[in-house]
Parts: C-alpha cells; sequence; structure tokens
C-alpha cells in the first residue's frame, strides 16, 4: 500500500513511520509512506496557507488553493487513484472496521488541517472525513498516525504474527481477553489454572467468556451493537 500524506508539520511522520513494524514494512516493501509539506504548494514569499475566516470570528482557514494544488499534483503521482481522507473533528468517528476497509485498499492520501479547519470548498475532494474521537487537536497529524498504524497493521505481511489481528480486541465487536505470562504466580495472584491445563478447547471456551464478560463490565456498548 501506498500512503500519501498532505501536512504543514511533514517532521510529526518521518521519525515515528521509520520505527518498529511501520519500518520494517516500509524496508519490505510491503508500504510505501510519501509526506508532503503543503506549503511547496504556496505562490507566496511567505508560504501561505491560511487566512482570516469570512464572517469574522477566532482562528485562521486553510486555504483552498493550496490544498487543492497539492492535492490534484499528489494524485497525479502515481496511477493509482488513492481514497482521499481529510482528518478532521467533523469526519466520522474511526473504529476497527473502517481500519479493516481501509486496509483492502492499494492507495490513501491523508489530509491534515491545522488551525480552525479547512475551507469548506477543500472537502470537495474528500472522498471521507475521519475523527478519531470527540475531542479538538491541534491539527489532524496524530490523527493521520492513528489511522496509519490501525490500518498498516491489519495489511498482509505488516505484523510479525498472522494471527494477532485477528484475535485482538474488537475484531469480532468484543474487547480482548486476558493475557498472562510468566511468573505464573505474582505476589499472590496465580495465572487461572485453565490456562496451564493445556486443554485448548477449554482454554477456547474460557477466552471467549471472559471476553464477552470485560466487554459487559467496561464497554456496554459494543454488546449493544452501537459501535459497529
Ligand atoms: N483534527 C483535530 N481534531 C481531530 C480529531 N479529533 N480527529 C481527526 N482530526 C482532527
Amino acid at each position: 500500500m501506498r500512503i500519501d500524506v498532505l501536512t504543514i508539520f511533514p517532521e510529526f511522520f518521518e521519525p515515528t513511520l521509520g520505527i518498529s513494524l511501520l519500518g520494517k514494512a516500509q524496508n519490505n516493501g510491503v508500504l510505501e509512506f510519501v509526506i508532503h509539506d503543503l506549503r511547496d504548494w504556496t505562490s507566496d514569499p511567505h508560504r501561505t496557507v491560511d487566512d482570516e475566516p469570512y464572517g469574522g470570528g477566532p482562528g485562521m482557514v486553510m486555504k483552498v488553493e493550496p490544498l487543492s494544488e497539492a492535492i490534484e499534483a499528489i494524485i497525479a503521482l502515481d496511477p493509482r487513484k488513492p481514497e482521499v481522507i481529510f482528518l478532521a473533528p467533523i469526519g466520522i468517528p474511526f473504529k476497527q472496521p473502517i481500519a479493516h476497509e481501509l486496509a483492502h485498499l492499494d492507495r490513501l492520501l491523508l489530509v491534515c488541517g491545522r488551525y480552525e479547519g479547512f475551507d469548506e470548498r477543500a472537502f470537495t475532494y474528500a472522498d471521507r472525513i475521519i475523527s478519531i474521537g470527540d475531542y479538538v487537536l491541534n491539527g489532524g497529524e496524530v490523527a493521520a498516525l492513528v489511522v496509519i498504524e490501525a490500518t498498516a497493521r491489519l495489511i498482509e505481511g505488516v505484523l510479525g504474527h498472522g494471527q494477532s489481528a485477528l484475535e485482538e480486541s474488537f475484531s469480532d465487536g468484543l474487547l480482548e481477553y486476558p493475557h498472562y505470562t510468566r511468573p505464573s504466580s505474582f505476589r499472590g495472584e496465580d495465572v487461572p489454572g485453565i490456562l496451564l491445563s493445556g486443554n485448548h478447547k477449554e482454554i477456547d471456551r474460557w477466552r471467549l467468556e471472559q471476553s464477552r464478560a470485560r466487554t459487559a463490565r467496561l464497554r456496554p456498548d459494543l454488546l449493544k451493537g452501537e459501535n459497529r
């Protein structure tokens, strides 16, 4: 998958995308990240990307011209047509099923906002607008990193162990079951005996029960399907 990112802060991405599993996936050619500085598509000496809002009010708005020129130029860099995703608090909430949908695509273009938001006319380029939660960040960069990490780890060849993405929280609408590793006893707390039994059918049954009970206790909204 190729992931293009349009931002006024390329420095957010360069260090983070090079480490751990994402770094390895780039080296293996499974993922390609191309980070673009929006200011490269400005034409004034100050490389201006924002302006005051029509109608007044606080803050600045991201100008439509650099955004439209950048998006058109970036799309043309590769024959694959990207899914163009704007990151903004007005977007649809990002959930695991969306990460699965995105993981099937061969190219994404993530557009990060700053300031009060985008000039509304820039959204004509958006195939989707995504919010990572009901809070306001200083910009879309951290949100883009969240979308990249959640999506990339679902792509074949990114995670070390093929199973791990299938068995984790949200993959079946439930929170994940509890995990334990050595020692089998820690400060009086023992690992549940069933996990030491070697009976894999019983272990699977226990894990499903634990997942259900934990979801009911901590995230009852998931059981009602409110988060799909
Ligand atoms: N930009 C600012 N806040 C955001 C959020 N919650 N999600 C996505 N992009 C954002």
